[in-house]
């Protein structure tokens, strides 16, 4: 199962209760640790973490300053503790306009985690799905024949090199707000959506809990009819026709 979770809400939580919006994130990023703790046993095979959107660099210069710096430091103190939990991490999203250091820290985190087979954690920073569709259309436009699966690998990642995951199940958004700023377009065709006004830094175990008990509640067709159905599926003429020689 891929869930992917929207951690939204985090500036108005601080503000809310009278602190500067840093407080929110620097927050936020605790709450991380006992979502991925948790996430194995709540069936979780992939958990993508939208912690920065390309959109985001609009915001002002020191809000985007401390936020970098803040996800070095999670890399830096997580890095060890994913390892010995059996999580790997893997960043998506744009690394070019990431400083140095903090793109060398991913890559060091990627690699001292890449054993771990409970749980693969995907961040997004400077992720945009526009942009990683774009950049595999352009890439697929330009001579490079691609087949549909490696387009489809290669826009999975967000940077145009290829990566294997799974559709997501179910997206989770926090923070009260009912939408997907650009986050996983392509992988969340058939996902569930679940929405909680609660921010981000005051989200729990818990709550996640009980967004997991409502997916699995859920019917899910993909366009076909109840699993119960069991009669042959009508095939469109232009699909039974490709097939034939
Ligand atoms: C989400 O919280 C974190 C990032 C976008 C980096 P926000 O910072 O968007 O918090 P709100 O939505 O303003 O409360
Ligand atoms: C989306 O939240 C990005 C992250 C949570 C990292 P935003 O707060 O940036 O999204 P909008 O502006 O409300 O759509
Ligand atoms: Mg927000």
């Amino acid at each position: 199962m891929h869930v992917a979770i929207i951690m939204d809400g985090n500036g108005r939580w601080a503000e809310a209760l009278g602190h500067p919006r840093l407080a929110g994130h620097e927050q936020g990023a605790r709450r991380i640790r006992a979502v991925v703790e948790s996430a194995p046993a709540l069936g979780f095979d992939v958990l993508t973490l939208y912690a920065f959107s390309a959109d985001n660099w609009k915001r002002p210069a020191s809000e985007v300053t401390s936020l970098m710096a803040l996800f070095d430091r999670y890399l830096v103190v997580e890095g060890p503790h994913l390892r010995r939990a059996g999580v790997r991490l893997s960043v998506i999203g744009r690394r070019d306009r990431l400083s140095r250091r903090l793109a060398e820290q991913i890559e060091m985190t990627e690699r001292m985690t890449a054993c771990g087979r409970r749980l693969h954690l995907r961040l997004a920073i400077d992720y945009s799905a526009r942009d990683a569709l774009r950049r595999a259309a352009i890439a697929a436009c330009s001579g490079t024949s691609w087949s549909p699966m490696e387009f489809e690998r290669r826009l999975r990642s967000g940077r145009g090199v290829a990566a294997d995951t799974p559709d997501v199940d179910l997206l989770v958004r926090t923070g009260g707000e009912q939408r997907l700023s650009d986050f996983l377009l392509w992988e969340c065709a058939y996902a569930e959506l679940w929405f909680t006004s609660t921010p981000w830094p005051a989200f729990t175990v818990t709550e996640l809990g009980r967004a997991i008990s409502d997916f699995r509640a859920r019917e899910r067709r993909f366009g076909g009819l109840k699993p119960t159905y069991v009669g042959p599926s009508f095939r469109p003429r232009s699909e039974a026709s490709e097939d034939s020689p």
